[in-house]
């Protein structure tokens, strides 16, 4: 800016209305007949393209952030209102299908047939999103990730293709989480008193159940019981390194051991100073994939409400289709399931003083 005189802007100028507002054409205006609500369909829609726009820049900012070996607490304050905007985005994203549906099924037959194939499979910006979040071509389920490539043409396959090079947030999240000090600090092992504490609680329980055998029929003490066995099998499999790395093989967890501790770490502690943020952070990200999720769901509805049980105009099953798709392209689950090992604050371990003072900022009144 230093040193160049600001020339005068013409707002429609500036905005490029002439060619934003002259890129609506109806399809059936082209065979001769213009239906009304084709407008809406096209207007709603390139609506949806521009958040999208602003949420990859919002989200590409985040990432590159994330891309560095250290990240300064004071960009995650950067990231955190980043990430908030994308949720306020989402709302509106949501909202916009009650515009949508004011269009009726019979209005939307008038017209439909003249787009097929072009479907929503084919918003790249969509895609795009997804991947940057963390869903790549290969968490996708089979037919998933036939829709996924197959309805592109060549340069959006190889745009997606490119981006997916590049690391998703869910990558450099786990190596984020991998570098959160605290658990292992001279002597102290804080794994180890974490499962001290869980072995106990489930030994109480074990303990509670058995007392309670005068009121409680067989049937259901054994039933009890082996709960508590599969509740225990659940913290082991967290705990065990070997057991973590075969449910990553299996598709059911997608972060470390390392990550998902220290993740469960700052759950536990997060009314620590320093953990306020990351904790945030995980909140956050567990805000954005519920809200997608919760678009997809309500985008099935809204499939359904307009389509019946009819097929997609790219080819899939319709409203089922996107019903499964909203069930598996969850992103951030790991994070979901931490809820499965929280404990009740009164019995978390006592850190060290060491490990106390490092989680805490401290104002001296010296500051010479
Ligand atoms: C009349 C309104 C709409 C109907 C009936 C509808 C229906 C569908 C259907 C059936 C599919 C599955 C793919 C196929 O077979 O075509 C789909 C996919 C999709 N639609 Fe829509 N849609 C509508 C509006 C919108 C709007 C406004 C957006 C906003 C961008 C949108 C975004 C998408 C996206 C991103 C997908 C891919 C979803 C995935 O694969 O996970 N749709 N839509």
């Amino acid at each position: 800016m230093k040193g160049r005189i600001p020339e005068p802007v013409y707002y429609g100028d500036y905005l490029k209305l002439n060619e934003l507002l002259g890129a609506q054409s109806p399809k059936s205006k082209d065979y001769g007949k213009e239906e009304h609500e084709e407008t809406l369909f096209i207007i709603v829609h390139q609506v949806y393209e521009l958040w999208f726009k602003q949420i990859i820049h919002d989200f590409g900012s985040v990432v590159q952030i994330f891309n560095k070996n250290s990240v300064e607490e004071s960009e995650l304050g950067t990231v955190v209102s980043r990430l908030e905007r994308i949720i306020k985005i989402q709302g509106i994203l949501l909202e916009q299908l009650d515009v949508m549906e004011t269009m009726t099924p019979m209005d939307f037959l008038e017209f439909r047939d003249l787009l097929v194939p072009a479907s929503g499979f084919q918003s790249a910006q969509f895609r795009e999103i997804e991947i940057r979040m963390g869903l790549g071509t290969g968490n996708r389920i089979a037919v998933d990730r036939e829709y996924f490539l197959g309805r592109l043409n060549e340069d959006d396959r190889k745009r997606l293709e490119n981006v997916e090079k590049d690391p998703s947030l869910l990558q450099l999240l786990e190596k984020w989480l991998e570098r959160v000090p605290f658990t292992q600090e001279n002597n102290f092992d804080f794994w180890k008193e974490f499962e001290a504490v869980v072995t106990e609680m489930m030994d109480q329980e074990q303990d509670i159940i058995k007392n309670n055998s005068a009121t409680l029929p067989e049937q259901q003490m054994k039933a009890q019981l082996a709960n508590l066995v599969s509740t225990r099998d659940t913290f082991q499999s967290l705990l065990s390194s070997d057991s973590h790395d075969q449910m990553i093989k299996e598709g059911q967890r997608k972060l470390s051991q390392k990550a998902t501790l220290n993740a469960l770490f700052i759950l536990l502690y997060r009314d620590e100073p320093i953990l306020t943020q990351p904790y945030k952070l995980l909140q956050l990200l567990m805000d954005i994939d519920q809200g997608f999720t919760t678009w997809r769901y309500r985008h099935a509805l809204m499939a359904h409400r307009l389509l019946g049980t009819k097929i997609g105009t790219g080819g899939s099953s319709g409203h089922m289709y996107l019903k499964r798709a909203a069930d598996n392209n969850r992103v951030y689950t790991d994070i979901f399931n931490l809820s499965t090992f929280l404990i009740p604050r009164s019995k978390l371990p006592i850190l060290p003083v060491e490990v106390k003072k490092k989680l805490n900022f401290y104002f001296s009144e010296n500051l010479s």
